[in-house]
């Protein structure tokens, strides 16, 4: 394939908005979508060097659309207009204009695996056997005998099929009962996603997160799912290899199919959620033999691994591995299916100052080759609400599935964003109306206003990485190399073009001598930032490293 030139989304850092917990602009306690845009300064104000914007290049938002928000929006009932809750279409179109005239992108969550129930076109096709829409959702007979077709299970726990009394046929569901899932092998489905695909395009989107993107295909017999060897619940999602619904050859089909729909635009990217249980190897070959699926398939390593050194830089060197020629990887921490990253890690890692494993960690996301996707909050070190009362719980797709044992809440990392020490964080603007979820009671000290005011806060860094990734093409479009061949307690890695040569040096513990493998392959450097060394200042090849450095360092020849 022909070099191309970075895409944006190359050498970009993406935002992702959980919108009903990022800004509330009317007062209602949800977020809304005048809420986001009243907020877009203070992701980018489209000076390149403001030190009072965070200078992010997209966002990504979680649905938006009309939806019965059972499962939030990721539920949706019309493709077509947004769901009241966030606004109306003329405002989405605002938010567009606005965010454009500030170089920020708008990327949209596309959830097609399947629809709500409340859906059109699921009504439709649950009416009766011979309608227009019949074969639109995956219907079948019960199995000989009585009861559900096949051992296939729900993600979120329980059969994955569901019962209906007009058809008298069962419905499959890989998410919730009220998500069913759509029959991809229909070619007027998979037009009608296309053209819903064009009219946001159109609108002036900038591309899309599939949601649940391996799990389009099922098999065309619908045979049972092999069960995992020594496994003692059959009914456990866990316990099945998911040979016959997910992950089928085909589906890199259809994920073709909507990369030609968007390569009918410019400069449009298609980001990929292949799945969070995926492992490695299934998720990179959805760049497409050549580069033709996913630009961005979000494998989810970090999400998994402990903070430790060691095991980062073995996950690393395995996706650079597998990372075809041409593609480009993507990297994140969190995101509003998991547990906010310093909760994971603050218990299992080498230290437990949570500013500096904040730090550490941002230094990380935004110097490895690969494109950062940061959740709204990370910026400044918000943790996950850890006491949210039972009665104020959201999440009713885990509270509807037997007590939540399927899958832990996810209501933790999706509390409303701290903006300020004023009532409910100034998530409302000023209003003091309890908001969607209980603000995290750390807010009065954690929050963007204070972080604002320090230049040594957990924000100024990230906004400084941000300027630094942006400035730096060695760490925006370089190649990663680790000067490190054995697990020990940093990070030494060099990020190189031929212009530029980085290297980044990360110390999980206290003070010690700088340990590689191979040398550093120049004498004198500049610091670009660090946490125990000031910008601009000239060195030779560090020897030692001091406790919990962060440096990243320009080699000047
Ligand atoms: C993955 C999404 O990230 C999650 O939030 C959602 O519940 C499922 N897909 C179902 O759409």
């Amino acid at each position: 394939m022909e070099f191309r030139e970075p895409g944006w989304w190359q050498h970009g850092v993406i935002y992702q908005i959980y919108p009903l917990t990022f800004a509330d602009s009317n007062g209602d306690g949800l977020g809304d979508l005048q809420g986001i845009i009243r907020r877009l300064d203070y992701l980018n104000d489209g000076n390149p060097n403001s030190k009072s914007s965070l200078g992010v290049d997209a966002i990504w938002l979680s649905p938006i659309y009309q939806s019965p928000m059972v499962d939030n929006g990721y539920d949706v009932s019309d493709y077509y207009d947004i769901c009241p809750t966030f606004g109306c279409l003329d405002d989405f179109k605002q938010l567009v204009s606005e965010a454009h005239g500030r170089n920020i992108k708008i990327i949209l969550d596309l959830v097609v695996n399947h629809t709500s129930n409340q859906h059109s076109w699921f009504i439709e096709s649950s009416r009766s056997r011979d309608n227009p829409k019949e074969d639109w959702y995956l219907w079948l007979d019960p199995a000989p005998g009585g009861g559900e077709p096949n051992n296939w299970i729900a993600y979120f726990g329980g059969p994955g099929w569901t019962f209906n009394e007009d058809r008298q046929q069962y419905y499959y569901h890989t998410f919730n009962a009220n998500q069913p899932d759509l029959n991809w092998r229909h070619p007027e489905v998979r037009k009608a996603v296309y053209d819903m695909m064009r009219f946001w395009l159109d609108l002036g989107v900038d591309g899309f997160r599939l949601d649940a993107s391996s799990t389009y295909s099922k098999d065309e017999l619908f045979r049972d799912n092999p069960i995992k060897f020594e496994a003692t619940d059959r009914k456990d999602y866990n316990n099945q290899y998911h040979l016959y619904n997910k992950n089928l050859p085909e589906n890199h089909y259809i994920i073709q199919e909507m990369r030609a729909v968007l390569e009918e635009y410019d400069e449009r990217v298609l980001i990929g959620e292949t799945f969070i249980d995926s492992r490695l190897y299934d998720s990179i070959i959805f760049h497409g033999v050549d580069n033709n699926e996913l630009h961005l398939p979000l494998t989810f390593e970090f999400a998994f691994s402990p903070w430790y050194p060691g095991y980062i830089q073995r996950e690393i060197e395995k996706k650079e591995l597998m990372t075809p020629p041409e593609a480009w990887p993507a990297y994140f921490f969190d995101n509003h299916d998991l547990p906010r990253h310093l909760s994971r890690w603050i218990d299992c890692s080498l230290c437990i100052d949570s500013e500096a494993i904040a730090k550490a960690a941002a230094t990380l996301l935004l110097t490895v080759r690969g494109t950062p996707i940061l959740y709204y909050g990370e910026e400044i070190g918000m943790v996950n609400h850890e006491d949210i009362p039972p009665e104020m719980a959201k999440d009713k797709v885990v509270i509807g599935n037997i007590d939540g044992e399927v899958i832990p809440s996810r209501d933790g990392t999706r509390t409303p964003m701290q903006w300020d020490d004023s009532p409910q964080a100034g998530f409302s603007f000023g209003q003091d109306v309890q908001p969607y979820l209980p603000v995290n009671d750390n807010f009065k000290t954690l929050n963007v206003a204070a972080q604002s005011q320090d230049q040594d806060s957990i924000w100024h860094f990230y906004r400084q990485l941000i300027q630094v990734h942006r400035q730096n093409e060695a760490l925006h479009r370089g190649s990663w190399r680790s000067l490190i061949h054995y697990p020990y307690e940093h990070l030494a890695y060099l990020r190189q073009t031929n212009q530029q040569t980085v290297l980044v040096l990360i110390n999980f513990s206290e003070e010690k001598e700088l340990t590689t493998n191979d040398p550093i392959p120049y004498d004198d450097w500049q610091v670009l930032l660090s946490n125990r060394r000031q910008t601009g200042d000239k060195l030779k090849s560090p020897q030692r490293l001091q406790g919990f450095e962060i440096s990243i360092l320009a080699a000047l020849d």
